[in-house]
């Protein structure tokens, strides 16, 4: 994934760069490195951890020009040598690359035998080492020669030592933003990295090259000048404070009663769910909709499929990205394509949405990160309003889909009356349903301090307990590295079952109404075979407390905002779990938090 960043100003810009990196570790933090020319030289510091254990060496480097890169790891090791940025064999340039060069064995091959030693064991090194064989004194020239040789996806930044006060660049799959600030000119992946610098940024397209001095920003295509458009920057620098929690995330589950309410406040005016966003008729006469979406944002597409279904009484799927982008194209004809991201940068999902488009299909994106590449693909874009979240595992960010899911089915039906008044006092509701749920973390984390010795659990639901059940699943493989997986309640006997044998720890979600019965059985079935179960259900319901080991009961709540409280005692059961096994619960290993290679 990796994140980069370049700047150039008439001072030292490495201190600019760290900062930069620092907001771009959400795409990785296996290694990072900055280098900056100095005296006509590249300086060059890296490190195999974390951007903050750069500090130091960054306060070492001076350089009118900077280049950094915060590395998740894909070709070799995370190591000091893996890491970026590159040198060339002739020590001229520095180059940082986010992306994935598909053909850099035989590259390297072919360098190799003209006698290049190659440093590293990445792919982003025959880059540097092939702009400078193709170097005759015009960086750009080289540059042009060397990404048309390249397949894959890249977003570049270079620095070169005849040209000290430049920084070159070259995009083509992965995102590039260059930002015009004042004295300074910059770039990155990401608008986040620019935001307290930049006045007005500029998304490259595949293709373009740039050079950006202090007060220039040249961009080019095929070796020729092209003009391009800045757009003020819109998104304000914020400052990731956690602060009186431990972790972002803890924090972030406790942000979600005022994240709700903020959606509440902007969609429900006098009783009806607003989308001034959509033409009106945009739901009216569809056959169906196709949601597509990757990770926690596919369990949201999962929670909302059942949410659609119920209120739209018409077909909805829901496809992981990477599947879908790949899959024998269908007729779009009277399907309403939404795409769900957090980030709006996430590789699959947009290369699902420029298919979607290049087929014509009518698209909606869901989204939080403003601006974000997504939202440039489809035809409407619906922010979900959840702030910026900062810890790797999404929690604010996943049920601000779901409601946001939730809300637009409402919206869809409100000409129905008998839907709407139910389903908004339904909506309105969630924010103290929320605060009631968070009031029950300490028995989350009595609860956590048993699920922390197991080495594999399981959760089971149907319907939209299933949903949630890979959502909470998910939370807590993901952050506290204990094995888990969900099955739909019902198709346990069909294999998954022979997993379960004396003291297996089960969890069973059992808020949907019309099959409670349905998943007492499954919990029986279960436990017959020895399983031990904590069940989720609503307080009312005698039947699951009466069957379970363990119960989690939950307020009584209308089917289509069950999935936004359920997740609750869930995700803090993941977030305790891994706190008491002593995990890195913001930055858990090997995952990033915006997936922008596939
Ligand atoms: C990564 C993150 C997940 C996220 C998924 C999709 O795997 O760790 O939390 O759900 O990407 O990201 P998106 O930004 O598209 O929602």
């Amino acid at each position: 994934m990796c994140g980069i960043v370049g700047f150039a100003a008439n001072e030292n810009t490495a201190a600019e760069v760290f900062k930069g990196l620092l907001k771009l570790e959400y795409r990785g933090y296996d290694s990072a490195g900055i280098a900056v020319i100095n005296e006509g030289r590249i300086k060059c510091e890296k490190v195999a951890g974390r951007v903050s254990e750069l500090k130091d060496a960054a306060e070492g480097l001076f350089g009118k020009v900077s280049i950094g890169h915060t590395r998740w790891a894909t070709h070799g090791a995370a190591t000091r040598s893996n890491a970026h940025p590159h040198i060339s064999y002739d020590g001229r340039f520095a180059l940082v690359h986010n992306g994935i060069i598909e053909n850099s064995v035989e590259l390297k091959a072919e360098l190799t035998g003209l006698g290049i030693e190659f440093k590293s064991e990445t792919d982003s090194e025959v880059i540097v080492q092939l702009i400078a064989k193709n170097y005759f004194g015009d960086p750009i020239k080289a540059l042009d020669a060397a990404v048309k040789r390249l397949s894959g996806s890249f977003a570049i930044a270079l620095i070169c030592t005849d040209f000290p006060l430049s920084v070159f660049a070259a995009k083509k799959g992965s995102p590039l933003i260059a930002g015009r600030g004042r004295n300074r000119n910059m770039l990155a992946s990401d608008v986040s990295a620019l935001s307290p610098f930049a006045k007005s940024i500029c998304r490259l397209s595949d293709g373009e090259l740039l050079e950006i001095r202090k007060d220039t920003l040249n961009f080019f295509r095929d070796g020729k000048p092209v003009e391009k458009e800045f757009e003020e920057i819109k998104m304000k620098e914020y400052k990731a404070d956690k602060g009186e929690f431990e972790h972002f995330m803890i924090k972030e589950i406790f942000d979600q009663p005022e994240v709700a309410k903020s959606i509440i406040e902007k969609r429900i005016r006098n009783g009806e769910a607003v989308f001034s966003e959509l033409e009106p008729d945009i739901l009216t006469d569809i056959k169906q909709v196709s949601i597509v979406a990757c990770g926690s944002a596919y369990n949201a597409g999962m929670a909302g499929k059942y949410i659609l279904k119920e209120l739209l009484r018409l077909p909805v799927t829901v496809s992981l990205a990477s599947e879908y982008r790949y899959a024998a194209p269908l007729p779009l004809e009277g399907t309403i394509t939404v795409f769900i991201s957090q980030s709006g940068e996430t590789a699959d999902t947009l290369a699902a949405a420029e298919r979607v488009r290049a087929l014509r299909g009518r698209s909606i994106s869901i989204v939080n990160v403003r601006d974000s590449a997504l939202t440039k693909l489809t035809d409407y874009t619906l922010y979900t309003e959840a702030g910026p979240e900062v810890a790797v595992a999404t929690t604010k960010g996943y049920t601000a889909q779901v409601m946001t899911l939730c809300l637009l089915g409402v919206w869809a039906k409100q000409s129905e009356k008998s839907v709407l008044f139910e389903a908004v006092e339904a909506i309105k509701s969630i924010p103290e349903i929320m605060l009631r749920l968070l009031g029950t973390k300490d028995k989350a984390e009595e609860l956590a301090k048993k699920v922390k010795e197991e080495d594999s659990v399981y959760f089971i639901g149907r319907n939209i307990d299933y949903a949630v059940a890979l959502e909470a699943s998910l939370k807590l493989k993901e952050i506290s590295y204990i094995h888990s997986e969900a099955f739909a309640a019902g198709e346990l006997k069909h294999g998954s079952i022979a997993l379960i044998e004396e003291g297996t720890k089960v969890f069973a979600l059992n808020c949907y109404g019309p099959l409670t019965d349905k998943t007492v059985s499954a919990i029986r079935e279960v436990k017959a075979r020895g399983a031990c179960v904590t069940a989720a259900f609503c307080e009312n319901d005698g039947n699951t407390a009466a069957v379970c080991d363990e119960g989690i009961p939950l307020p009584i709540v209308h089917p289509i905002v069950g999935a936004v409280c359920e997740i609750i005692p869930f995700q803090l059961l993941a977030y305790f779990t891994a706190k008491h096994r002593g995990a890195d619960i913001d930055k858990p290993r090997n995952l990033a938090k915006s997936v922008t290679v596939e």
